[in-house]
């Protein structure tokens, strides 16, 4: 997980820079037929203009994204798919702010008064990166001791987190008495315990065995609802993404663009048995080869 600052050319904007959005539409709540509610409003949370990236390498130079304009809404849980090498890490280290882009606008709009936190949009990495040296507890504090909280409040805060990752009973242990899946509940706690305006996880259950990773993906969705975080997920698995996400964005090769996006039904969980799964999944495989005959089919989850 890193931290990163806003810079020049990725504006954070509060509340009340917003442009006018437009109120959703009325509907009624199970259980209370007689009355009407407004929908909340969709609140833009990150708008991403025309951006472009290349880098320049031995080879020459390499055009990771062209064009991309996106926008995710708040609360929004928005997944990315695409062929290794499309540009999607490099898309999140542009949003994190860790990048630049040559060209176009990434702009962050924050539900908070401060706009210069240092951990308004974080990453979650593939391989969690936690330091050994310190136990569970001590890295989920790690980030806490820039904010102005006292030891005790920072425990209690930092223990919560804990609780909701399920690990408040591992606080002590050291980071290499962990398995995998444990360490990435460690950076989602650490993560979490910040308060970001932005989640952005690149890859992070890839690495974990079949069983360990669908535990997960539940438990993240559940996080998820119970913290209204606005997450941008990047995956390689169809199923994943159509598990988690509200929308899946569909990436072309190399240059990476956005090729095609998928909007998702709010009713959770997802079953992958049923008939509105399994042929989305396949209406997406047949887009993704389709973009990258070359490449093999995406990994299965139920492989
Ligand atoms: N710092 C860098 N310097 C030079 N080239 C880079 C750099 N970062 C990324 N690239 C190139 O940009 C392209 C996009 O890379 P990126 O890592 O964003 O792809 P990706 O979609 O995340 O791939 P994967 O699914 O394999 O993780 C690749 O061709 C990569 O080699
Ligand atoms: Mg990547």
């Amino acid at each position: 997980m890193n931290e990163a600052r806003a810079l020049p050319c990725l504006e954070t904007l509060s509340d009340h820079d917003r442009e006018e959005e437009p109120t959703g539409a009325p509907f009624f709540l199970p259980g209370e037929p007689s009355r009407l509610y407004n929908r909340p409003k969709p609140r833009l949370k990150l708008e991403i203009r025309n951006v472009a990236k290349t880098f320049a390498s031995a080879k020459g130079l390499i055009r990771a994204l062209n064009n991309i304009n996106l926008a995710v809404q708040e609360g929004e849980f928005a997944c990315i798919l695409g062929p290794s090498g499309c540009g999607k890490s490099t898309l999140l280290h542009l949003i994190a702010g860790l990048e630049l882009p040559d060209h176009g606008e990434i702009r962050l709009y924050s539900s908070q008064a401060k706009k210069d936190s240092n951990a308004e949009r974080l990453i979650i990495f593939q391989e969690a990166a936690l330091f050994p040296w310190l136990t569970v507890l001590e890295n989920v504090l790690f980030g806490l001791r820039l904010q102005k909280l006292g030891a005790k409040e920072s425990k209690e805060r930092a223990m919560r987190f804990l609780a909701l990752v399920k690990l408040e009973n591992f606080a002590n242990c050291f980071i290499h008495e962990l398995s995998g899946g444990m360490k990435q509940r460690v950076a989602l706690a650490r993560a979490l315990v910040l308060d970001p305006e932005l989640l952005l996880m690149d890859e992070p259950f890839a690495a974990l065995d079949f069983q360990t990773r669908e535990k997960l993906q539940r438990e993240l969705e559940e996080i998820w609802r119970r913290t209204k975080k606005t997450i941008i997920f990047v995956t390689h698995n169809v199923e994943e993404a159509i598990t988690l996400g509200d929308r899946v964005i569909l990436f072309s090769g190399q240059p990476g663009t956005v090729k095609q996006e998928y909007a998702l039904p709010p009713s959770r969980p997802r079953q992958k048995e049923s008939p509105f799964f399994t042929e989305l999944a396949a209406e997406i495989k047949r887009d993704f080869q389709v973009q990258d005959p070359g490449r093999e089919l995406v990994e299965q989850v139920t492989g």
